[in-house]
């Protein structure tokens, strides 16, 4: 089945996005396992807070592409409810993909730790040095990390669904991540 799909820069922006997200959580859940080795430990803390910054760089730029650029209509065979949870599960990504990079870098510049790219850019801390406002930032980021992994789970069956079961053209909006969309 044919559909009307997303502009290729929407579609470069959403693949980029899915890997580094794919990787991010998981590094974000294993840095913080007591036992694990320190230089593993120090890697992924270096991966995730860097690309953690740069995902928020991306979203902002998605969600400015986004208003300019409405989403092509959903096929016409869903059902309301169905294209009603997959707003909201996209709602829920975004808002998500914002809290939780302000969160992890409050988090850490109140905590005084590093990050290493804005450090290198010579970019300042933006909140002061408190363990309270930390410690808020902390359980934030966890319970965000928490929800961000559900709605992917969530997200990525649906897209499953789609594209290997119904075969009913929802999958192809937002494939090939280069290039001509199908039509
Ligand atoms: C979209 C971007 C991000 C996602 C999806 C994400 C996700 C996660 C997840 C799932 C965890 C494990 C749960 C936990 O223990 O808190 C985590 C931990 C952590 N994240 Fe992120 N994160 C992101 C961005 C950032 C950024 C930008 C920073 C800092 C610059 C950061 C710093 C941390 C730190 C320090 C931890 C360890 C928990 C702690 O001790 O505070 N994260 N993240």
């Amino acid at each position: 089945m044919s559909t009307q799909g997303y502009a290729a820069p929407a579609r470069a922006l959403h693949w980029i996005m899915a890997v580094l997200i794919l990787l991010t959580i998981p590094a974000g859940f294993v840095m913080v396992q007591p036992g694990i080795g320190r230089s593993l430990q120090n890697a992924l803390f270096i991966y995730h807070k860097n690309v953690g910054v740069l995902l928020l760089l991306l979203v902002i730029l998605r969600i400015v592409w986004r208003l300019r650029n409405p989403a092509p209509p959903l096929p016409g065979h869903m059902a309301g409810w169905q294209a009603g949870i997959a707003r909201l599960t996209h709602l829920a990504l975004y808002v998500l993909l914002v809290i939780l990079p302000v969160a992890g870098y409050i988090r850490v510049r109140a905590g005084g730790f590093p990050i290493e790219s804005l450090d290198a850019l010579g970019l300042p801390a933006l909140v002061p040095r408190s363990d309270a406002l930390a410690e808020t930032a902390k359980a934030v980021h966890y319970f965000a990390g928490l929800a961000i992994a559900a709605v992917v789970a969530m997200h990525v069956g649906a897209a499953l669904l789609h594209g290997i079961v119904l075969r009913d053209g929802v999958f192809s909006r937002m494939w090939p991540p280069v290039g001509r969309a199908r039509r």
